[in-house]
């Protein structure tokens, strides 16, 4: 069946479709229906059934003779490590970790914290989780301690298991006293740690923190714990509006069963073939496409630790793909506009054998034409870029390649996909006409996979997604849905910013620039970048009767966002003005300062290492009248 015709039936029957695919998933009790809409709109799938999705995962493979495949190949050009773990191996490993952490106490139900690097363990942590029916919330290494400590609080986890070190180009980053501090400054105290030692750089263990072989020894494999469809398998934090993350709810039972669907469908993965997607387990990208959905499917993933340039150059990508046979490959933008920087003619691409590379799939942020027809002939293969969010977990729209190579259409990351009714709303609530810009928006209920709520946050969930179009999920991007039902994704309609496929809250930066002494009020915008797709940039009005060098305060506004937010936030850009740009009723302009910005950007350094304080902009702001600066 194509495209149009698996819409339709979708359309048609949507318990039929979700009850069919759900055969696909292995049931310990299956589900009598698809969708539970008793507490509506807190939606639920598969709730009477019973499974567990680390045995979908990894034991039914085993069982099914794929003991022998390789579920995990390692590969990282920043420390030269690989490593091929076969289904059998980490069969064993995963349920020895969760025996392990069973012996301590970690059941079903219980939170269990993950700050790691790109390496297998990571992927053992989760599952080891999933096998217990514990509920894992990964946080992405390049989050500082505070963010760490927001996360310990809202998820309250029983332990974290944690590595020693993250290693980044150049620089080996100690994660645990990252931890320690977080766990310092969190009201909440996790029971214990376990902590991976890396070569690269021990840490010093406390009293409850156990080193990850020690913590193993002697550990009873764990069985895996039957849990409901509808129980939760993992907490991921996003970025909203204010400094408070979101906790996004996966679902076990949807979750498998919908990742499980797309592998084929979309990515046209068999089991037994290589999926590769170059991302990191800290964002959802790496919790469906690097962690379950290849092995739900019984496919090989890929666990890549480095960069697309410099470690060891700008060939890296193809090598692991010529290498490790990659069949579906999947990136964000912002990694292949690294690459063509600094290899345009693609010589590099040259030296590779890429014939097993079938499509390769971009998402995290909106694919500009030039990337994409850059990429289009340099690998010769589709390029397909897909639109999706954390809350989502897998791709609202797509080209689904396993049932039709629709046409691409550059700028669109193409049509809606199965369980998903995308419109654009008019400020009445009301769909725009084909072409015309809306809100876009979902009509409930959202399909298996997608979030079931947000951690203990009812109310802020119905207020951020389900009040502003009643009936209707809001994704908080603006968008067109064409004639052809082709989805063009423009913008978002919050403050959220998306810097190198990482999504940010503006409103968390101005959170932390307000807490500096000298600044009195600020704004944080995104500015358009050439790598990164957007930068924050800082508007800063210092407070009266400050007199040191405006420069000062920029650099140190810089460094207290990078040590409380992290350096995944990428600020380095702030300029000093009078006053900001605002309504009569005293709303900051963001749209004028980002239109100014923008058009100034070109005039950006490309690379930007140091903070630099914006003349041009605040000049440009001054002769709007808007800011005086010095
Ligand atoms: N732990 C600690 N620090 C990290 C980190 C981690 N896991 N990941 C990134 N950082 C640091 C970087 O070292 C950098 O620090 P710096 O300011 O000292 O240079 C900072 O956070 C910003 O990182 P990033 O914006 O990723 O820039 P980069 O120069 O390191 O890399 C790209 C740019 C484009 C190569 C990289 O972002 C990339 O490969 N992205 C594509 C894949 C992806 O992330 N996809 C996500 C969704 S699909
Ligand atoms: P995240 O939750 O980190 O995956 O970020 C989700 C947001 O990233 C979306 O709401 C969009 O704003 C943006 N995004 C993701 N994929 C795309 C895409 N293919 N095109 C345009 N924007 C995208």
């Amino acid at each position: 069946m194509g495209y149009r015709d698996t819409y339709k039936s979708w359309q048609e029957g949507p318990e039929a479709f979700w009850m069919q695919a759900a055969e696909a998933i292995d049931w310990v009790e299956k589900p009598s229906r698809a969708l539970d809409d008793s507490n509506a709109p807190m939606y639920q799938w598969f709730s009477d059934g019973v499974m567990n999705t680390c045995y979908n995962a990894l034991d039914r493979h085993v069982e099914a003779g794929r003991g022998d495949q390789a579920a995990i190949i390692y590969d990282s050009p920043i420390t030269g490590a690989k490593a091929t773990i076969s289904y059998a191996e980490m069969t064993e490993r995963v349920a020895t970790l969760a025996g392990a952490l069973a012996r301590k106490g970690v059941g079903k139900g219980d939170r269990v914290l993950i700050y790691m690097p790109m390496v297998p363990e990571a992927v053992e942590a989760m599952l080891a989780c999933a096998r217990l029916g514990a509920v894992h919330s990964v946080v992405f290494g390049g989050f500082a301690a505070n963010e760490l400590a927001v996360r310990i609080d809202d998820a309250t986890p029983k332990a974290v298991i944690a590595a020693s070190c993250g290693i980044e180009p150049g620089r080996v980053i100690a994660y645990k006293p990252l931890l320690d501090e977080a766990i310092e400054i969190s009201a909440h105290k996790p029971d214990f740690s376990v902590i991976l030692q890396r070569e690269q750089l021990a840490a010093d263990l406390g009293e409850t923190d156990h080193e990850w072989d020690d913590f193993k020894a002697g550990a009873a494999l764990a069985p895996c714990t039957p849990v409901g469809g509808a129980d939760p398998l993992y907490i991921l934090y996003t970025s909203g509006t204010t400094g408070q993350p979101k906790g996004v709810v996966r679902p076990n039972g949807g979750h498998a069963v919908a990742l499980h669907w797309t592998m084929k469908n979309i990515y046209n993965v068999e089991a037994g073939e290589v999926f590769w997607a170059a991302s990191d387990v800290g964002w959802v990208v790496g919790h469906s496409y690097i962690c379950y959905g290849p092995l739900l499917a019984g496919a090989t993933a890929i666990v890549f630790e480095g960069k697309p340039v410099g470690t060891p150059d700008a060939g890296t990508f193809w090598r692991v793909i010529e290498e490790h046979k990659v069949v579906s490959f999947f990136t964000a933008p912002t990694a292949f506009r690294a690459i063509k920087r600094v290899d345009p003619e693609g010589e590099f691409v040259k030296k590779h054998d890429l014939s097993s590379l079938k499509a390769l799939f971009l998402a995290g942020e909106r694919a500009d034409s030039d990337t994409i027809i850059w990429a289009q002939n340099q690998l010769g293969v589709p390029v397909i870029d897909h639109w999706w969010q954390t809350e989502t977990g897998y791709s609202i729209a797509a080209i689904p390649m396993g049932l039709e190579a629709l046409p691409v259409k550059l700028g669109s990351p193409g049509v809606p996909m199965p369980g998903f009714n995308v419109v654009a709303l008019g400020d009445d609530g009301h769909p725009v006409k084909a072409g015309e810009m809306g809100a876009i928006a979902i009509k409930l209920p959202l399909p298996p996979g997608t979030l079931s709520g947000l951690w203990q946050a009812e109310a802020r969930y119905k207020s951020a997604y389900l009040e502003a179009f009643p009936g209707y999920y809001e994704t908080g991007d603006a968008g067109i849905v064409d004639e052809d039902g082709y989805l063009y994704i423009m913008a978002r309609t919050d403050d959220v910013i998306n810097v190198a496929g990482h999504r940010l809250s503006t409103g968390a930066m101005e959170e932390v620039l307000s807490s500096h002494p000298d600044v009195a009020e600020c704004a944080v915008i995104g500015v358009a970048d050439q790598l990164k797709g957007q930068l924050p940039l800082g508007f800063l009005c210092l407070t009266a009767g400050v007199e040191r060098p405006e420069a000062d305060v920029v650099a140190e506004c810089v460094k207290l966002v990078r040590e409380k937010i992290g350096p995944v936030a990428a600020f380095k850009l702030a300029c000093v003005v009078e006053r900001l740009p605002k309504t009569r009723s005293g709303k900051v302009l963001r749209g004028t300062m980002a239109n100014i910005a923008d058009e100034l950007a070109w005039k950006m350094p490309a690379t930007i290492d140091d903070p630099i304080i914006l003349d041009e902009i605040t000049v440009s702001l001054r002769a709007l009248g808007f800011a005086g600066g010095k």
